[in-house]
């Protein structure tokens, strides 16, 4: 007998509204190229090939004909041919694709997005555009976690670094340096947090409604969903992330990203 808990049915929300200032290309990150094809297309592409979605939503910024130009081509790629996508071969369901409007915060672009999802959604996946190289793995481990009753579900990674806590240097400590060390972060029990991360539907959107009163500078603060629901008391869980999700942020990680496609480094990165 097959013991294997039932998939819930799950959208993936795909988040590319951001400005992608830090990245210095003078246009949104999502449209920034990358191996060929733009940042958002490979984001799409991973969910697409990962085959958990039943639809994909993605929120690009207010007017922008060419990112929602190329949603509709990404769209046009999965219903026409599937040999065009990567890792989209026969048995992986092919999503429905939604496109709407970002707000100006990331917690804005999420909730939009949610607004948009088909009725009958159990499960909801919260991905950053700018990790477009998140391996398959990632999206499975976090499905098998809500599949298996989380609530909640992030993909993370061990820090490397020793982390300290700062704050600005005020009197004699000014001429000296411009920052206070005032505490380091005991290492062994620090994560660095990644997406796709993993909701029960109902949960997520009851998380962002007790957000909707925030001031602004508590909204400033919000940097991933998990947070929010870490703050209604919903235990949130962990699995493993992978290096290659790495959040295409700085020129540095575009290297990093190009060099993960098709340097001689490659094979090497690859992580189950
Ligand atoms: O700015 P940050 O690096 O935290 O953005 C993470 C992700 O959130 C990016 O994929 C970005 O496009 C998205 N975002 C968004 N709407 C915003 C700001 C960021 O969809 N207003």
């Amino acid at each position: 007998m097959d013991s294997a808990p039932r998939t819930p049915v799950t959208a993936v929300i795909v988040v590319a509204a951001g400005s992608g200032q830090r990245l210095g290309y003078g246009m949104p990150k999502a449209k920034v190229p990358l191996g060929g094809d733009s940042i958002l297309t490979h984001a799409l592409r991973g969910v697409a090939a990962a085959g958990v979605a039943r639809q994909i939503c993605v929120a690009i910024p207010p007017g922008d004909p060419e990112l929602h130009a190329l949603c509709a081509a990404f769209e046009q790629e999965l219903k026409g041919e599937r040999g065009r996508t990567p890792g989209l071969g026969d048995g992986v369901q092919v999503p429905v694709v939604t496109i709407v409007d970002g707000g100006a915060s990331r917690a804005d672009s999420v909730r939009a997005a949610l607004a948009a999802l088909l009725p009958d959604t159990e499960v909801v996946m919260v991905h950053d555009a700018a990790r477009a190289l998140t391996p398959e793995a990632v999206f499975h481990r976090v499905s098998h976690a809500l599949a298996a009753g989380a609530l909640a579900v992030i993909p993370v990674l061990p820090v490397v670094d020793t982390v300290k806590t700062v704050e600005p240097t005020t009197g004699d400590g000014a001429a000296i340096a411009p920052e206070l060390v005032t505490g380091t972060a005991p290492r062994e029990t620090l994560r660095a947090v990644q997406t796709p991360q993993g909701f029960e539907l109902a949960t997520l959107k009851r998380a962002h409604e007790a957000a909707g009163g925030f001031d602004a500078g508590q909204a400033a603060a919000v940097t991933d969903d998990a947070m929010l629901v870490e703050l209604l008391g919903v235990p949130v869980y962990a699995v493993r992330g992978a290096s290659q999700s790495l959040k295409i942020t700085t020129p540095l990680d575009l290297i990093l990203a190009e060099g993960l496609l098709e340097g001689p480094l490659g094979a090497r990165w690859v992580e189950g």
